[in-house]
């Protein structure tokens, strides 16, 4: 069974999705790990709910960013981890983890990528007009929001929308696409080829 870990910054509910769906027995993976760079995340105390080890640490507590990283490098190696979910992770990962990780680290972000991407995704597409919006399950690369895309999610903008209910109904569909996501990635059945991603 793959090894999971997850790594957070805040609400920690695409976490709890996960867990929920690992508890259930549809996703065959074994969470290891939950790690967040924000120690009040309430993300933290689902994780130990759920009676998986967290552990929250400030980077500003152990020196900043590299010191940071560092430890996660380390913990997540040795914790012999198989599978990085980023589940709302405030932080771009140093390219040295990206690498380590190859094809190994997935993101969920609120909009269809390649629209939208970096912080307030409901906002923008608010902003910009768009009828159609959603959420996309990625591979992480080097860049911010960039990965071969996994899955996706459409949700319709509402013409009362405000970016609050909008990033509620996205994160409904979030807590569907990333679970599952997670099981065909445990299940071997994601190839990577190129920017596309084939789900064998
Ligand atoms: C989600 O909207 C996700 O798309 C983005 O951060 C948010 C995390 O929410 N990357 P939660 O902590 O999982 O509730």
């Amino acid at each position: 069974m793959i090894r999971l870990a997850v790594l957070v910054s805040g609400r920690g509910s695409n976490l709890e999705a996960i867990l929920k769906a690992v508890a259930a027995g549809r996703v065959a993976a074994q969470p290891v790990l939950v790690m967040s760079d924000n120690p009040q995340a309430p993300a933290l105390q689902i994780a130990r709910d759920h009676r998986v080890p967290a552990l929250g640490v400030s980077p500003r507590a152990l020196g900043g960013r590299e010191a940071f990283f560092r430890l996660v490098e380390d913990t997540l190696v040795d914790a012999r981890v198989d599978l990085i979910a980023l589940a709302g992770f405030m932080r771009l990962l140093p390219s040295r983890l990206v690498d380590r990780f190859r094809w190994r680290i997935l993101n969920v972000h609120p909009s269809l990528l390649p629209a939208f991407p970096g912080l307030d995704a409901p906002r923008q597409a608010l902003e910009y007009g768009v009828r159609v919006t959603g959420c996309t399950v990625h591979f992480v690369d080097e860049g911010v929001d960039t990965g071969p895309i996994v899955l996706q999610a459409a949700v319709p903008v509402l013409a009362d929308d405000t970016p609050e209910t909008l990033a509620t109904r996205i994160r409904r569909e979030e807590h569907r696409i990333y679970p599952e996501a997670i099981r065909l990635l445990a299940e071997g059945r994601l190839v990577v080829d190129g920017r596309r991603v084939r789900i064998v």
